[in-house]
């Protein structure tokens, strides 16, 4: 088997370091090679060191790449995502826009039930095709791995034909995809008052099929006390948990500490969004071992200013990961780079803690540190190539796709401009 190389990195940026999630001072070590380069063999990384050291250990027929003196960084692992659904909500946006609210929205029928009738009338042809489209946003800022849920669908065959997607997607083998079920995301409308109906047939058929058919790993559930309250996620997560799926929660996205506490009492793989919890719920995911997935482009999107704790999740020493919530309502952005750069602007972390976030920490969220997240011999060689010169212009020349190449298992799959 041929070995690749890639040379010229004015930035290598490894994060390589110890295993387990990152917290703390340890956010903000990258282990960056000045004029680094990376050896593969046979999808995985097979050395990792400066350029004149690799450039030793080469051998005749190593095929060789130049990444032109840009930076190169793992692939980022979006860790939060809805990437399979039909239309978009452009009309709503504009609604928001003049004044409108998420939840009033939402409360007369739209929002999320406006995506779910368009997702459950379209063919799983048109699903697909949207999906491909969103799979080349993702790379191009550089990403090579999402958490991907279901949700759009709301019944029995409308969540297996996402599912499929996913696992459709999956084959393509240009971006890795860990599939989420999210039946609990909202009541469909032919169950409005009747919550309890809607839960026995997400725990009674959803999810027996899910588990049966293995087409998910983990399953979410949108816990607020207006869609799914405490006492009905905690049926479906634990009835999930049983069928040894893991668990990741939509928690205090409006309301203070009600998803956050039921993920800590589960010990789910993730809180996410976290935008209204409490000092003493952080606390409570810190003690049970949960890591908090922060959403800034949802909060940006919704036009809110009240941005996660992100300092004081740190400080407590909280392994913080970071996503896009790639969806049609709340957060219509696939880039990590942009989340990036909210995460510094709007959160007050640095470049090196958001990269973190977005990488290594965002791989043991999803059972995968060992394989993805870092550039370490025996990981997989899922990196890009940044136009960038310094690993610290990622968030900060913002708004724009950043990656000239990305390789998957060291093939490429995405190259700018192709
Ligand atoms: O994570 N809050 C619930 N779910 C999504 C929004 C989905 C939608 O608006 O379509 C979120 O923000
Ligand atoms: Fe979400």
């Amino acid at each position: 088997m041929t070995d690749l190389a890639i040379v010229h990195c004015r930035q290598l940026v490894t994060l390589a370091g110890p295993p387990g999630a990152r917290s703390g001072a340890a956010m903000r070590s990258l282990a960056i090679i000045a004029d680094g380069a990376l050896r593969i063999r046979g999808g995985r990384i097979a050395a990792v060191g400066s350029r004149a050291e690799i450039e030793r250990s080469l051998s005749e027929d190593t095929a060789i790449v130049d990444a032109g003196g840009r930076i190169v960084l793992p692939g980022f692992i979006d860790a939060h995502t809805h990437p399979v659904f039909a239309g978009s909500r452009a009309a709503e946006f504009e609604r928001r826009v003049e004044g409108a609210t998420y939840a009033a929205i939402a409360a007369s029928g739209g929002g999320i039930g406006t995506t779910v009738r368009q997702t459950r009338e379209a063919s799983a042809a048109t699903l697909l095709a949207a999906a491909r489209r969103y799979q080349d946003w993702f790379l191009s800022g550089g990403t090579t791995t999402i958490e991907a849920k279901s949700g759009y669908g709301l019944s029995l065959d409308a969540e297996i034909k996402i599912l499929k997607t996913i696992r459709q997607l999956k084959a393509d083998g240009r971006l890795r995809y860990v599939p989420t079920f999210l039946g609990a995301h909202e009541i469909p409308g032919e169950y409005r008052g009747r919550i309890g109906d809607y839960v026995d047939l997400v725990i009674q058929e959803m999810l027996p099929r899910v588990a049966e058919d293995n087409l998910a790993e983990y399953c979410d559930v949108f816990c607020e006390p207006n869609v799914f309250p405490v006492e009905q996620a905690r049926t479906v997560l634990r009835a999930a948990q049983a069928l040894g799926l893991g668990l990741r929660v939509h928690a205090d996205q409006f309301s203070a500490d009600y998803g956050s506490l039921l993920a800590a009492e589960l010990h789910a793989a993730t809180a996410d969004h976290l935008e209204a919890s409490t000092p003493a719920a952080l606390a409570a995911l810190h003690a049970a071992g949960v890591q908090p997935v922060l959403l800034p482009a949802s909060v940006y999107t919704l036009g809110s200013t009240r941005y996660p704790a992100a300092r004081r999740m740190i400080d407590l020493g909280l392994p913080v990961v970071l996503a896009t919530d790639f969806n049609p309502g709340s957060s219509p952005t696939a880039s990590m780079p942009m989340v990036l750069s909210l995460a510094a602007t709007q959160m007050k972390m640095t470049p090196a803690e958001a990269i973190t976030a977005a990488t290594i920490n965002a791989a043991h969220s999803l059972r995968r540190g060992h394989q993805i997240g870092s550039l370490e011999p025996g990981k997989f060689a899922d990196f890009a190539i940044h136009d960038c010169d310094d690993y610290r212009e990622l968030p900060y020349f913002f708004g724009r796709d950043t990656a000239l190449a990305v390789y998957l298992a060291g093939t490429c799959v995405y190259r700018r401009g192709t």
